[in-house]
């Protein structure tokens, strides 16, 4: 990802969460040293990107998302597959992936299982608009 990819990757934000980041947000994550930001396109359009940020030995997946037109087709497996690759490249083989995700997030929580991601707990009241309990789910790397 880069700066010039922030609009196209907002208005996917826009469209896939009820509490969406803000450009400022994903600039922030672009500056950070510590975390991978990787984005699928097709031709010079945006359809989707990913983001984890690491801290010490444990790498959080903190966004992912795919637009609405071009969800289901494995655009979301390419992303997270490729964001783990990137990842095994500059980390120790025992190091630790989590994420949270809404607990209604079927999608997406097949797509962490089918990645190996097990529910390891839930935060209570986590989530807001509308207010939810968030799944923690991780894996070893
Ligand atoms: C979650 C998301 C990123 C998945 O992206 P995608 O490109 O559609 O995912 P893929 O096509 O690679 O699908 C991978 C697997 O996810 C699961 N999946 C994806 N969409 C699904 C759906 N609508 N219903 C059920 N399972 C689904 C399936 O297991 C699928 O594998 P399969 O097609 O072999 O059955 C996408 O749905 C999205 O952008 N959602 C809105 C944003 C979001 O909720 N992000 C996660 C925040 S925690």
């Amino acid at each position: 990802m880069r700066e010039s990819d922030l609009q196209q990757v907002h208005e996917i934000e826009r469209q896939s969460f009820s509490a969406p980041w803000s450009i400022e947000a994903f600039r922030y994550e672009l500056e950070n040293k510590a975390t991978i930001l990787l984005v699928a396109s097709i031709e010079d359009g945006i359809v989707g990107y990913v983001c984890l940020r690491t801290i010490v030995d444990v790498t959080h997946l903190l966004n992912i998302a795919v637009h609405p037109s071009f969800r289901r087709k494995g655009i979301g497996t390419m992303l997270l597959g490729s964001a783990i690759e990137e990842l095994k490249g500059s980390v120790n083989r025992d190091h630790f992936l989590t994420l949270e995700v809404r607990e209604s997030n079927i999608p997406a929580i097949r797509l962490y299982k089918k990645f190996g991601f097990e529910v390891i707990g839930r935060r209570k009241g986590y989530y807001h608009s509308p207010k939810e309990d968030a799944i923690l789910m991780g894996r070893g790397l």
